[in-house]
């Protein structure tokens, strides 16, 4: 009888507990996350342009340039080191940063960017070695992530390779707890390329999470890796890919069709101009990723127009969604928080072609008449009953605010 009632007791306390103290905790973590990244984040990264080329020197040059040529003011603020900074680790586990390139350390560099009121961002991998193959944080998880704190990191890229046989949300949780564990806010970016899932299940683990495989700097490709493994996307690749994934993205958690080609030289401006629209309807994060020393001015009007960045940025976080289709003509439409619609007309042909939506394709009554405005051009282009169409040039798009 006594080990009965003790049994019962035992149960009990058991719920309390789970019900008091575990699940809550579990839900504040998740809620912690959540609190993070409200607008899809907004930075640079050092992958597309200068892949293992990088150096303390390389980061401090591209957040002098960040801090004044208007990319801190359009809203950019993560700068992130890719791939290749770290050489080894030392005598106790601790990660280890390459003394030639980065001779001041990561704390000083950290430092350095947090100066120029910018954000500090760093990269690792969930398996045993990062994809140029540096020591990945398989196995030091909450080691790497108090490094990073007492560094002064506020970002951190994950990526997978060398995961072996590895579970993907065991693998991120693991990382996501550690950051959280730091009691540093830590964006947590995950880079899975899709193969999981991760929209399923990453929402309060992950702040953003790749949905695809890498982009190149082409608009239409498909390339093989040297293992054979498909695939390097173009951008229209990609955006394809993002079709129906919209339920999976707001405030906090985001879809990641991976950092931006524009300016890097592969695509005209005005497939670089579609990029960036659709990137910014998606509510992607806006991670540029040329050499923001250098650009010209219409690549910079490109990555800093306010119009644009305002539709990627609106507070109700959603992310925009093909509306129509009809063979290389498409409309896309984003909800924004004053209950306007951005919208996208492109033309992915090769000949200018008029491009049209309606009202009732965008969630609106046809009956109704609501104010255009053309986001490239800045300017109001009238009132209109039912619908809305405009000539499009090819490898295009027209992106306007439709406002009942
Ligand atoms: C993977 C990622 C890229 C980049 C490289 C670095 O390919 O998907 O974005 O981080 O690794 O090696």
């Amino acid at each position: 009888m006594a080990m009965k009632n003790f049994s019962h007791f035992g149960v009990s306390l058991l719920l309390a507990l789970l019900t008091f103290v575990l699940l809550p905790a579990a839900l504040f973590g998740q809620l912690q996350r959540e609190a993070l990244a409200q607008t899809p984040p907004m930075g640079w990264n050092s992958w597309n342009k200068f892949a293992c080329n990088v150096s303390e020197d390389l980061i401090k040059s591209i957040a002098n340039s960040m801090a004044t040529n208007g990319m801190k003011e359009a809203g950019y603020q993560y700068v992130v080191i890719d791939d290749c900074w770290q050489v080894s680790r030392d005598e106790n586990g601790f990660i280890v940063a390459d003394p030639q390139r980065f001779p001041s350390g990561i704390k000083a560099l950290a430092d350095y960017v947090h100066s120029k009121g910018l954000k500090f961002g760093i990269y690792s991998d969930a398996g045993t070695k990062t994809c140029a193959g540096r020591p990945g944080s398989q196995g030091h998880e909450y080691q790497d992530a108090l490094q990073y704190a007492r560094w002064g990191v506020d970002y951190l890229k994950y990526d997978w390779c060398n995961t072996g046989t590895r579970n993907a949300e065991e693998a991120y949780s693991t990382m996501s707890d550690a950051l959280l564990a730091t009691g540093r806010p830590i964006v947590f970016s995950m880079c899975e390329w899709g193969t999981a899932k991760p929209w399923v299940w990453s929402k309060g683990i992950g702040n953003l999470w790749r949905t695809t495989g890498d982009i190149n700097d082409k608009w239409q490709s498909k390339a093989k890796w040297p293992d054979g493994s498909c695939c390097a996307y173009g951008m229209v690749d990609i955006l394809d890919m993002q079709v129906g994934l919209e339920a999976f993205a707001g405030p906090g958690h985001w879809n990641d069709p991976d950092m931006m080609e524009v300016g890097n030289g592969g695509m005209t401006t005005a497939e670089y101009r579609a990029h960036f629209s659709f990137w910014a309807l998606l509510a992607a994060p806006l991670i540029a990723g040329n050499d923001v020393r250098s650009m010209t001015p219409e690549i910079k009007e490109i990555l800093t127009n306010p119009e644009v960045i305002a539709v990627n940025q609106d507070k109700l976080g959603r992310q925009g969604r093909q509306v129509s289709k009809k063979d290389d003509l498409e409309a896309w439409a984003k909800a924004l928080s004053d209950g306007s619609r951005a919208v996208i007309l492109f033309n992915r042909g090769s000949s200018e072609s008029e491009v049209a939506v309606s009202w009732g394709e965008i969630g609106y009554p046809n009956h109704l008449s609501a104010k255009v405005r053309d986001l490239w051009a800045h300017k109001d282009v009238g009132s209109f009953t039912g619908g809305y169409s405009a000539k499009v040039g090819p490898h295009s798009v027209v992106v306007v605010k439709v406002l009942p």
